[in-house]
């Protein structure tokens, strides 16, 4: 109700880290995704009878929650993924990708699991106040990053199913390399028919932390058969939805007329609406010839892949994703055979895959402006 406190970044209370338990950068050759952290943390309560409190910086450390709290029962969990990028024009300006873009999808988030909302423009105030204390950990050059995870959980103490009392906010944030161990390169893809990972009327839009511990099992199998990642299909039709933890993308070259095609799965409910997605779509809907081009939002099933691959019109197929930002694919295990997609000679993956990534990376790292998408 209006009675209840706005989350307010003016009121921010800092508690500094003392200088001597301070962590020290790390060499970008040895960052491992998400497992190093920065000095400080933010976090803020929330109470369905004040509102939101206080917003507090303080030392990187542990929470500390009653065992009955529903975060650890009924999944009360929702978080998002975005990054701050140190300029490669003036290494002075940090520049966070979209944060508007996080901020909208993580409200949607909380509004479906009943935590509550907040004033997405004061947390990314709080979230700036944060990286600027912590300038110093975020790794240099094209490449690299501070991935930011913020995260929201309900802390509501007891049993009893039912719409959290308490919640919290909280930030870390980690600086970043490339998201998989092998560097940029082409990953091979099992199509996963036999689990789904999001239902017509289901999550799958929604970052809940509840949509990842399922597809755990699955990758592993995966894994058994030599694939690195699922690739989820849905329904009888057998249509290609998402890549692991990320959207993906395929792209054919019509064999009569020439035309190319960019394709993703719209979003109808089973889809994370991917921030790099909406990115990649709008760069490409910008950036390639009308002529030459169709870039579309539609169902694709597994089925036209394989047909179009073995009349030689697949031509590159690519995941996307904050961590990863473009992931591309060589091939697709399907009916116990491997549906290959071309790379270009020598390189990791196919043209407009490389083009794509270069186009964000210029825009992430400051070197190409595009209004809107980018806050120092
Ligand atoms: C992404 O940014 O692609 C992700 O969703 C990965 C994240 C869960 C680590």
């Amino acid at each position: 109700s209006s009675n209840l406190a706005p989350l307010a970044a003016n009121k921010v209370k800092i508690t500094l880290r003392p200088e001597a338990e301070r962590n020290q950068p790390i060499k970008n050759e040895d960052l491992v995704f998400g497992k190093y952290f920065t000095n400080h943390m933010l976090t803020i309560n929330w109470d369905d009878k004040q509102g939101w409190h206080t917003p507090e910086i303080k030392p990187y450390g542990n929470l500390s929650l009653d065992p009955s709290t529903c975060v650890f029962h009924y999944a009360f969990e929702l978080f998002e993924g975005l990054k701050a990028y140190k300029s490669l024009k003036n290494s002075e300006d940090v520049i966070m990708f979209r944060p508007d873009k996080n901020m909208a999808r993580m409200n949607k988030s909380a509004d479906r699991i009943c935590l509550p909302t907040f004033e997405s423009e004061e947390l990314i105030k709080l979230i700036q106040e944060l990286i600027k204390l912590d300038k110093d950990l975020i790794p240099q050059g094209k490449g690299y990053s501070l991935y930011i995870r913020p995260t929201m959980i309900g802390t509501s103490e007891g049993l009893g199913v039912h719409t959290p009392d308490k919640a919290m906010i909280y930030v870390i944030c980690s600086p970043v390399g490339p998201y998989y161990k092998t560097g940029f390169k082409a990953v091979s893809l099992e199509a996963t028919d036999y689990a789904t990972r999001a239902w017509p009327g289901g999550v799958g839009d929604k970052k809940l932390g509840a949509n990842y511990a399922p597809c755990i099992k699955p990758q592993l199998e995966a894994a058994k058969r030599g694939y690195q990642q699922n690739l989820w299909l849905f329904g009888p039709n057998k249509y290609i939805t998402e890549v692991g933890t990320m959207n993906v993308f395929f792209a054919f070259k019509n064999s009569e007329t020439g035309k190319k095609e960019l394709v993703t799965a719209p979003l109808d409910g089973t889809i994370l609406e991917g921030v790099t997605r909406d990115s990649v779509l709008t760069l490409c809907r910008d950036n390639l010839d009308p002529a030459e081009w169709e870039v579309n939002e539609r169902y694709l099933s597994i089925d036209e892949v394989k047909e179009r691959a073995d009349k030689g019109e697949l031509i590159e197929a690519f995941g996307s994703g904050t961590a990863a930002v473009v992931s591309p694919i060589k091939n697709i295990g399907y009916l116990g055979q491997d549906i290959n997609v071309p790379l270009q000679e020598g390189k990791q993956s196919g043209k407009l895959t490389e083009d794509v990534m270069n186009w964000i990376a210029d825009i992430q790292y400051g070197v190409v402006q595009k209004e809107n998408w980018t806050k120092i």
